[in-house]
């Protein structure tokens, strides 16, 4: 039963705050962040003002990619706790009012999961293999990859496991089951080719076959599993890559297009129409449910107007919007992609939704002070040529927020903004998890930086992230770095003009003035030469909301101040603030 969209629906104005588990809060000082963890800080994110909390995964994983290396979909890593604190985390969420958002990620499964383990051990063009995407290599005896797809954290897309016999490729020799003799099984005379499968990710990362029926019958399985346990939705991971083009042909990207792959057309794993079935099939799924639940999809797919595709009536209920994420803090290049934003996702009947930072960008508190920001996923590093202005980063960010907060629509967050917590960008190469780093042997530092666990208490050791460890070090897995305790949010709560206090004025003074899901109209701008703007004005209800992207001081409509991004003068707005105005 397709069901009908309301305005009253949750998700079309909600504040939906990232938690990056790993780097929250570690109940039990290990250095790692876990579930008792966040469930111990929930009362932060209902102070900051979110409406709900999106956790990145926690299932068991070898934790070869931050856990988007999933072994068991219905469990938790015995790292981040158990299904019981799940459920305690789950039910405080939703006493305190806050939905929960998990992460689905179904374009991969971990190496380790069962079905891709069963798949090694099984012939060449069995059913276990046919659970994801081996194919035979080329060559005479298949020593050549399939086709030249290289995978988003470099290096080639394929692995190679069989040897031209059927027996184990150098890959997995020695530590697998042999696969299943091959005579008979195959039922062909001639020798085999060796056997690779795509990984678009990392090796560790196999991809799944989305034509095949028990693949799409496991996450129906899934859905209904967490659906059950009373999650509120699913941010899809990788939701642009699920199906891949008939026959699997080469692709060569162009030189300067960005790793996940947005703008780019006709690639033969991104964006194919199947994946729309996918989806639709899952919407149905989840309206068993009610309609309350959500599905939120990660789709690098450009323009605006294509993605809009993901979130039609009977597919997904958002997508993120990275085409706004990685516009320059630029008057007219913001208005064109608002404006397109609004005119895609509203033809659809979707809300926008608006987002500056995740756990894989760079911080927006650093990218908006770089001239120009490296392509997606490189990360920025101590041998790096982009050397970030501070000051400048975090004012702009500061004024970027205050701008995306008063749009209408969805925004999402990402733990630590509301901190002001920069990237880090000086982590010891020893200390880089990142497969993007480990696989292009540290030409890309990848996205360690926006990973740091987080300071809240700058007393304590590791600044309140976790208790003390055994050896009494204080350590986290991802070292902080000195000045991360002046960042503690113990040192900002309360204090005027702090970033967080900044962060909980503008959430509290969003929803009083509904700006979420008032219409946006755009004012002229206020500079003093026209010719070339640099203000934004757009009036929201009551509410005028004035962004001045240059360096000059503008002035100030009349009427009070509702928030400011940073101090203003006597009637004036200095260069990279936003003010919020009531008239
Ligand atoms: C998504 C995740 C990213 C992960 C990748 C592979 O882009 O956000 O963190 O590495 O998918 O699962
Ligand atoms: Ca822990």
């Amino acid at each position: 039963m397709a069901r009908s969209r309301s305005e009253g629906d949750w998700w079309r104005t909600a504040v939906i705050y990232q938690v990056y588990p790993r780097s929250f809060a570690d109940s039990n000082g290990d250095g790692i962040g876990d579930l008792p963890g966040i469930t111990a800080r929930l009362d932060a994110l209902v102070e900051l003002g979110i409406d709900a909390v999106w956790l990145s995964p926690f299932f068991t994983s070898p934790q070869r990619d931050g856990g988007y290396d999933v072994a068991d979909y219905t469990d938790v890593d015995p790292l981040f706790g158990t299904l019981a604190d799940f459920d305690v985390l789950r039910d405080r969420a939703h006493a305190l009012g806050l939905k929960v958002i998990i992460d689905l990620v179904p374009n991969h499964s971990s190496s380790a999961h069962p079905w891709f383990q069963a798949a090694l051990a099984a012939a060449p063009g069995s059913a276990e293999r046919g659970h994801y995407l081996f194919r035979d290599g080329r060559g005479e005896h298949g020593e050549l990859p399939p086709n030249n797809w290289q995978s988003v954290f470099g290096g080639s897309a394929w692995t190679r496991v069989d040897e031209a016999d059927g027996k184990p490729g150098p890959a997995e020799r020695g530590d697998r089951a042999r696969p299943a003799e091959a005579a008979g099984t195959a039922g062909a005379a001639a020798p085999q080719k060796a056997q690779w499968y795509l990984h678009l990710f990392d090796s560790s990362q196999p991809d799944f076959d989305w034509t095949n029926d028990e693949v799409k019958e496991l996450f129906r399985g899934v859905l209904r599993f967490w659906l059950e346990r009373g999650v509120d939705g699913f941010r899809v991971d990788v939701a642009h890559g699920l199906v891949k083009k008939p026959g699997l042909p080469d692709y060569t990207p162009p030189a300067d297009g960005g790793s996940a792959g947005g703008a780019e057309p006709d690639v033969p794993y991104w964006a194919q129409p199947g994946v729309h079935e996918i989806y639709r099939d899952w919407h149905r799924v989840l309206a068993e449910f009610g309609p309350d639940r959500i599905l939120i999809g990660e789709a690098w797919v450009e323009p605006l107007s294509k993605l809009a595709e993901w979130v039609r009536p009977d597919e997904m209920q958002q997508t993120f919007n990275f085409a706004y994420l990685e516009t320059p803090w630029e008057a007219a290049a913001l208005k064109k992609v608002v404006d397109d934003s609004l005119a895609a996702f509203g033809g659809v009947g979707a809300p926008s939704t608006w987002v500056l930072s995740n756990h894989d960008m760079i911080r927006h508190t650093t990218r908006l002070g770089l001239a120009t920001p490296p392509p997606q996923g490189e990360g920025i590093g101590p041998r790096s040529e982009a050397h970030p202005d501070d000051a400048v980063g975090l004012r702009r960010a500061r004024a970027a927020t205050a701008f995306m907060l008063a749009l209408p629509g969805s925004a999402y967050l990402y733990q630590g903004e509301e901190l002001g917590l920069p990237e880090v960008i000086d982590l010891p190469d020893g200390a880089r998890q990142d497969p993007t780093f480990l696989r292009t042997g540290g030409e890309s530092y990848g996205r360690d930086g926006s990973r740091v666990p987080l300071p809240w208490e700058a007393a304590k050791p590791s600044a309140g992230f976790g208790p003390p460890r055994s050896d009494g070090s204080g350590a986290s897995w991802l070292p902080q770095p000195e000045a991360w305790a002046s960042y503690a949010r113990d040192v900002q709560f309360g204090v005027p003009g702090s970033t967080l206090e900044f962060y909980r004025e503008a959430l509290a003074a969003r929803r009083l003035h509904r700006l979420a899901s008032n219409e946006l109209v755009w004012l002229p701008p206020v500079d003093a030469q026209p010719d070339d703007p640099q203000t934004l004005v757009f009036r929201s209800g009551a509410i005028t909301v004035i962004a001045n992207t240059g360096p000059n001081t503008v002035e100030l409509p009349a009427g009070r101040v509702v928030l400011a991004s940073g101090p203003l003068g006597t009637g004036t707005l200095p260069g990279d603030t936003t003010a919020w105005i009531e008239a």
